[in-house]
């Protein structure tokens, strides 16, 4: 639904000027009634003489929607908001929503609450119209940034380490960029491929830098305090975003494989806790196991496939699959392990090694071509092949050159 879309003088504006809009403003709101008008008053101010419109797309469950309408119909420049119903990918999702509605292909990015100082706008833009990068960030850490509007100390120092992690682990991508996390930017959206983004919550300037090798430069800003209202970051956040990290790092063959191998660590703590306590050790040896496969199986369907849930079957249909799956595994293993010591004569070490790398590639096939294929198979005759393509694509996918 795009509301706004009559109100908004602009069109008229736009066509009997025939001059194009230079830069998009996009601003993603979720409850932020409260600072709507102070931004646009300052975000006017800071853009005249350039032919800028500033697009809204919101999330807000209050009235954001019908303040951005009020201050639009009085604004010195053309104000639109989409509201959308179904908030998808969040904080991301709504930047990419606003790359595909905003008139201009210089994309600017900028928060709702004022923490971005919209005086720096033009100096991104200055720094933009030089035309020799695709990007320009606002950085708390380049020269002469801050950050002082970060919260607490906890979270400047949250935001601190997980920068740094983040640059340690894309040392190539993030080699000119000293704040992948701001939210502050200026692209010209023909260089990112919107096809490759998977928006995971707040953090779409990763994405965007970490999918593809762009241009960038940065410019310093002062992170400033929030004008009115309250931070949605949280610690689901925190946890989007390693996951995010991890899947954009490693694909999702890798993530399955930390999780297989956190899973391994719980299993050995489980049968030890439990031969402590005076369990039998086949009894603390199954229950370790089926505690195993059914925590991996948990944390699989929340990090690893969840966006393929929808597609698949039910809940307890995967789980029966990949159940099952884990069970038979379990018990075939072993007999073939026996089976490689005693007839091809090697080390019990090694061919538990062999049978584990296997098993782990059989369980990453398993999972994601039959526990989260999709309900209805496509009839087309490539479908197989498509398949196997997207399989690929998911384990691989992305690698850093
Ligand atoms: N449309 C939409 N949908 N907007 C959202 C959503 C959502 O689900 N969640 C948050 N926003 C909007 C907020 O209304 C605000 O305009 C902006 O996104 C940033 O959200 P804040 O709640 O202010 O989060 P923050 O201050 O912790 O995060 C900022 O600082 C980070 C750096 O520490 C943002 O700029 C981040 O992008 C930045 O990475
Ligand atoms: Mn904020």
């Amino acid at each position: 639904m795009i509301r706004g879309e009559k109100s908004a003088p602009w069109r008229a504006r736009a066509r009997a000027t025939i001059d194009p809009v230079q830069l998009s403003i996009i601003v993603p709101t979720y409850n932020e009634a409260p600072n709507v008008s102070e931004l646009v008053r300052r975000v006017s101010a800071a853009v005249d003489g350039l032919d800028a419109e500033i697009v809204f797309v919101d999330d807000s469950t209050d009235d954001t929607p019908d303040v951005i309408e009020a201050v639009a119909a009085t604004a010195p420049l053309p104000v639109r908001v989409i509201h959308r119903a179904h908030a998808a990918g969040g904080l991301g999702g709504a930047v990419l929503e606003g790359f595909a509605a905003a008139e201009s292909d210089a994309c600017l990015v900028i928060d709702g609450d004022l923490q971005h100082p919209p005086e720096t706008i033009p100096v991104l833009w200055e720094r933009f119209e030089r035309g020799d990068v695709d990007l320009v960030l606002a950085s708390r850490y380049a020269g002469g940034g801050t950050s002082g509007g970060l919260a607490d100390r906890t979270r400047v120092m949250v935001s601190k380490a997980s920068t740094a992690i983040t640059r340690a682990m894309f040392p190539v991508r993030l080699r000119n960029v000293s704040d992948p996390m701001t939210g502050f930017f200026l692209l010209d959206r023909r260089s990112v491929d919107q096809a490759l983004l998977q928006p995971r919550g707040f953090k779409i300037l990763l994405e965007i830098l970490a999918r593809r090798a762009l241009r960038v430069a940065e410019v310093p800003f002062d992170f400033a305090d929030r004008h009115a209202g309250d931070s949605k970051a949280s610690f689901r956040q925190g946890l989007h975003f390693i996951s995010q990290l991890a899947a954009l790092r490693f694909g999702k063959m890798s993530l399955f494989a930390v999780i297989g191998g956190l899973g391994a660590v719980a299993n050995l703590a489980i049968v030890w806790a439990l031969t402590q306590l005076g369990v039998d050790y086949i009894v603390a040896a199954v229950i370790g196991a089926e505690a195993t496969i059914i925590g991996n199986f948990l944390l699989m369907e929340r990090f690893v496939f969840h966006d393929m849930r929808d597609q698949a079957s039910t809940g307890w249909v995967r789980f029966a699959k990949s159940f099952s799956f884990n069970n038979a595994e379990a018990l075939i293993r072993i007999p073939i392990m026996a089976f490689m010591v005693e007839s091809w004569h090697l080390s019990a070490v090694v061919a538990t090694a062999i049978t584990l790398v296997v098993a782990f590639v059989v369980r990453f096939v398993f999972h994601s071509l039959v526990v989260y294929a999709p309900r209805k198979p496509d009839a087309e005759p490539s479908a197989a092949r498509r398949f196997v393509d997207e399989l690929d694509r998911q384990a691989t996918s992305p690698g850093e050159l």
